[in-house]
């Protein structure tokens, strides 16, 4: 079993970036859910996706849906979305939780959509992400 994994889900690249700097910072490589659809399973996942009409991304959801509680010690979720709470993956975290799996408080970020916050996320948006995760990452 891998110890780390940073799998993704998007519809306008944000989650994509976000993916692949937490992946680079890490050393392993951001995994598309759209390319690798398998819920793999590791000691740490970070499941990375925005929020679309208050909801977050059902292809996630089905990922999530897949995972084992006995193969997956922890899962972290990072949200990007134009209005940031602290709790936005609310589906995703409830299915992990029914399931037994530990999931450690979000990472969120500004996502803008269309006209609104269009300019995020920012280098330094995903900068503070990467470094939210690898402090994670860290402990774990
Ligand atoms: C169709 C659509 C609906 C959205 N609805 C919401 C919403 O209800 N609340 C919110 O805060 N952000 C909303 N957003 C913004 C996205 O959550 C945000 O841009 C996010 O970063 C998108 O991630 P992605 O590029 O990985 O898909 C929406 C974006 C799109 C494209």
């Amino acid at each position: 079993m891998r110890n780390v994994s940073v799998v993704y889900a998007t519809k306008t690249q944000h989650s994509r970036k976000l993916g692949e700097a937490i992946g680079k910072e890490l050393n392993v490589k951001a995994k598309n859910i759209s390319e690798y659809p398998g819920a793999e399973e590791t000691g740490l996942i970070f499941l990375v996706g925005g929020i679309y009409g208050g909801k977050c991304n059902p292809e996630l959801l089905s990922y999530a849906e897949k995972l084992n509680a006995s193969l997956v010690k922890k899962v972290v979720l990072v949200t990007s979305s134009v209005s940031v709470s602290g709790r936005s993956q609310r589906d995703i975290r409830e299915v992990l939780v029914k399931k037994g799996i530990n999931v450690a408080d979000e990472i969120t970020c500004t996502g803008g959509f269309l006209f609104i916050k269009f300019t995020h996320p920012n280098r330094q948006d995903i900068q503070t992400v990467v470094n939210a995760a690898k402090d994670i990452f860290t402990k774990f």
